[in-house]
């Protein structure tokens, strides 16, 4: 397993825009990928992942809600589809990793239904509510080349990215 870089706004727009690709089988490249992923996660810290903001455009996804000294969950979630949205949405202020120290409130529905393949392959099909919810839609919203701040005013994205990409100029100085 090794930590991966984190693509971020301000160098990597243009891939971070790119659609993935469906993923024709869960095999041990795949998990290799995952385990990379999950593990660059962790490093972060943060508490979702896509395989595109390590630069690569396949549709992966790895997550871990656990909070603080709570024993570690790892979820893992290949080709993942939003089946159903509930009507009813709800506010989170949102924090990507590819747009670092940038948080901002974003509206979704509050519960979705989602089918994946797991870390072994297996189809799953489940319902999500709360910061499960957010997470996985923030997380296939990276798939489709959608990044939270999409959905912020042209004002407020382009302060967020000038804001990225002074951090990231000072820090090279
Ligand atoms: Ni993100």
């Amino acid at each position: 397993m090794s930590v991966r870089r984190i693509l971020t706004v301000d160098q990597d727009l243009k891939v971070l825009k790119q659609k993935s690709a469906p993923v024709a089988r869960v095999d041990d490249d795949l998990r290799a990928l995952m385990d990379d992923m999950l593990e660059t996660m962790y490093d972060a810290p943060g508490i979702g992942l896509a395989a595109i903001q390590v630069g690569v455009p396949k549709r992966v996804i790895v997550m871990d809600l656990a909070r603080g000294d709570a024993p570690k969950e790892p979820r893992f979630f290949v080709n993942p589809e939003i089946v159903w949205t509930s009507e009813e949405l709800a506010p989170y202020e949102e924090g990507c990793l590819s747009v670092p120290e940038i948080y901002e409130e974003v509206q979704r529905p509050a519960t979705v239904r989602l089918r994946y393949l797991n870390y072994q392959g297996d189809a799953v099909e489940e319902e999500a509510d709360g910061l499960f919810a957010t997470c996985i839609q923030h997380e296939i919203d990276h798939l489709e080349g959608v990044l939270f701040i999409d959905y912020l005013s042209r004002l407020k994205r382009n302060r967020a990215v000038a804001k990225v990409r002074k951090a990231a100029r000072d820090e090279a100085a």
